[in-house]
Parts: structure tokens; sequence; C-alpha cells
């Protein structure tokens, strides 16, 4: 595991978006994982700026997201898929056909489910998988538990996981209470995995996850075992390594 371990925010965000950027010009038609929540905002907007400054070319490049809410559509302002559009996609040159989200509003989540996968198998599996990290130590919306999901699922969201996307809604009785996520198998099959960690409150679930032992009670433990993990944290979040 690469750790790289930067003052504050931005200069994580900057790291992260170096890597990304690496990724796409050594191998242009990438198939990218992504994430969201609040961690990777300041990354994606550098990366705005790299197309924009003509440094980086998405014209090939595929994305897959790691999860979306059950019952949200593409144009509500929480949804997934409208983060996405709104901070990157709708700002590079990317081919609208090759960004893919899970649809949350499928009639057959289980079918969706299948689908999803089948898709990111057909793809050729994820070059780089961006993840954050919740602050029980969830990573998509893999939750703490008995055991490990392994595909494409329809996730519970812990109370804990609610209450701290709670801040994005406005009030926590519209924060939907379940999504759909890749599963710890889809994202261990990433060649390479980018994990983004900032803040204090963070800092307790990142010591959990790579000191600790590798156990679904916190999911993110598992990367422990993935040769290809990169942690990107500012010193707060990883204050605890
Ligand atoms: C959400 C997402 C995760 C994200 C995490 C942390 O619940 N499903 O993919 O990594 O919470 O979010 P934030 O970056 O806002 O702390």
């Amino acid at each position: 595991m690469r750790i790289y371990r930067e003052t504050d925010y931005r200069a994580m965000s900057r790291r992260g978006a170096d890597i990304l950027a690496a990724q796409i010009l050594l191998r242009p038609e990438s198939v990218l994982g992504l994430a969201t929540g609040s961690t990777p905002v300041g990354m994606y907007r550098e990366l705005v700026e790299k197309n924009r400054r003509g440094e980086i070319d998405f014209s090939g490049v595929r994305t897959v997201n790691l999860d979306e809410y059950v019952g949200l559509s593409p144009e509500h302002e929480q949804s997934y898929r409208y983060f996405m559009q709104r901070n990157l996609f709708d700002h590079v040159n990317i081919r609208p056909g090759a960004t893919h989200v899970p649809d949350g509003l499928a009639e057959d989540l289980a079918g969706e489910c299948r689908r999803y996968d089948r898709l990111i198998e057909s793809l050729g599996g994820v070059d780089l998988q961006v993840l954050g990290m919740g602050r029980n130590g969830h990573i998509g919306f893999n939750e703490p538990g008995e055991d490990f999901p392994l595909g494409t699922h329809v996730a519970d969201l812990a109370e804990s996981t609610v209450s701290a996307n709670a801040r994005f809604f406005d009030s926590r009785d519209q924060v939907p209470r379940q999504a759909l996520s890749m599963g710890v198998r889809t994202i261990f099959q990433a060649r390479r995995i980018l994990l983004m960690v900032s803040g204090r409150e963070k800092a307790d679930a990142v010591a959990a996850a790579f000191h600790g032992p590798v156990t679904p009670k916190v999911p993110a433990s598992v990367l422990q075992l993935h040769a290809g993990v990169i942690l990107v944290g500012d010193s707060d979040a990883l204050s605890g390594l």
C-alpha cells in the first residue's frame, strides 16, 4: 500500500487528481470507478481544471459509480447521478453514454444489481476505483455487519450513515434508507484503489481499518488485503496511523 500524507484538503484533492490523471494518461480508455460524498469534490474540481487546460482527455474514459440511493431520480439534487453530472461529467469531455450509475428507480432492484455487475464485467473491469470512507468504516454503502456483501446489492443504510448524510437533505426523514451499492468483491476486482480520507472525524475509522483486524465490522479493513491500494489523506484523517 502506498500512503500519501498531505497537509490539507486542497493538497489531498490535488494528489488524488494527479493519480487519476496519470491513470488516464497511461490508458486513455480507462474504466474509472467513481465515488460521491464531500471528500472527492475537490479532486473532481481539479480534474475539471486539468481537462480545461488540455492536460487530460476524457473522450475515451468510461466510468462506473459505486452507488446510488434507492428511490431518487437522476434529477433529484441529492441523487448520486446528479452529483456526478454537477461535479464532473457536465464539465469535461466525457461521452454521456460512457458514464454509468446504478438506477435507483429500477422496478426490479435485484435485477438492476445483476445488470450492474455484468456491465462492469463487460467493460473489462475497473482500472482505478476511487473510494471515500464513512465514519463507521463503510465503503460505498457496504455497512458494518456480520459478513462482507459480495456483488452489487441493495444495502440498508446504518442509522449512523443516515445521520451523517442528513446534512445534505432538508430533514433526516428525507434521507433514503436504502441504496444500490457495489459489493466488496466488485470493489476488490479493481486493479487499483484510490482511497481518499479527509478530516479528524475519519481518523478513528482509518486507524481501525489499517491497524485493526480485517473484519466486516469495519468494511474498509478488507483493503489491507488488496495489493493496489493508494491511500491519500490529509494529516487530520491520517493522524491515527
Ligand atoms: C457516503 C457514500 C460513500 C462515501 C461516504 C463518505 O455514504 N456512500 O461512498 O465515501 O459516505 O462521505 P463523505 O466523503 O461526505 O465523508
